[in-house]
């Protein structure tokens, strides 16, 4: 039976599974590799960082996400089947790997941020 996210080694896990899918993707893959030009070394443990915090209120999560992409979306148009994509494959991943209260909060958080991110993205 799969178990609920813990702690932040569960988060990490659920991190990198799921950047390895994105990396490869051929919808929202380009954001980040050719349009961001990401440096993953740096990027991951500031995720790590956010899905910490967003579960268990660390306070360490420093970053200006919604900035972050609108200077995006003024470089590479994003548009709502991005960020549709974008959720399918985060909650796909969590239940790949979790199952359980936390698992449940993390999709739907990530779904609220997501449909805020969209409309101050796109606005
Ligand atoms: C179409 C969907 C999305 C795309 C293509 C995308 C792409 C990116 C890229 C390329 C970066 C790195 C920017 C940089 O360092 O220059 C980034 C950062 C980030 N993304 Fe997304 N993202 C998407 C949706 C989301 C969603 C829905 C969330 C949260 C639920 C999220 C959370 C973050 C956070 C926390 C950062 C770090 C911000 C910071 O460093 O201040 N992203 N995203």
């Amino acid at each position: 039976m799969k178990s609920d996210i813990k702690n932040r080694a569960d988060i990490e896990k659920l991190v990198n599974v799921f950047y390895d899918k994105i990396k490869t993707d051929t919808e929202i893959g380009y954001f980040f590799s050719d349009v961001a030009k990401v440096d993953w070394e740096k990027h991951l443990p500031i995720m790590y960082n956010f899905w910490e915090n967003i579960l268990f209120s660390t306070g360490n999560f420093e970053g200006n996400p919604m900035l972050k992409h609108k200077e995006l979306h003024q470089k590479s148009k994003l548009n709502p089947a991005h960020f549709l994509h974008w959720n399918v494959l985060f909650s796909d991943t969590v239940d790949e790997l979790f199952a359980g209260d936390r698992a449940t909060e993390i999709k739907l958080r990530a779904k609220n941020i997501a449909a805020v991110m969209m409309t101050k993205t796109l606005e």
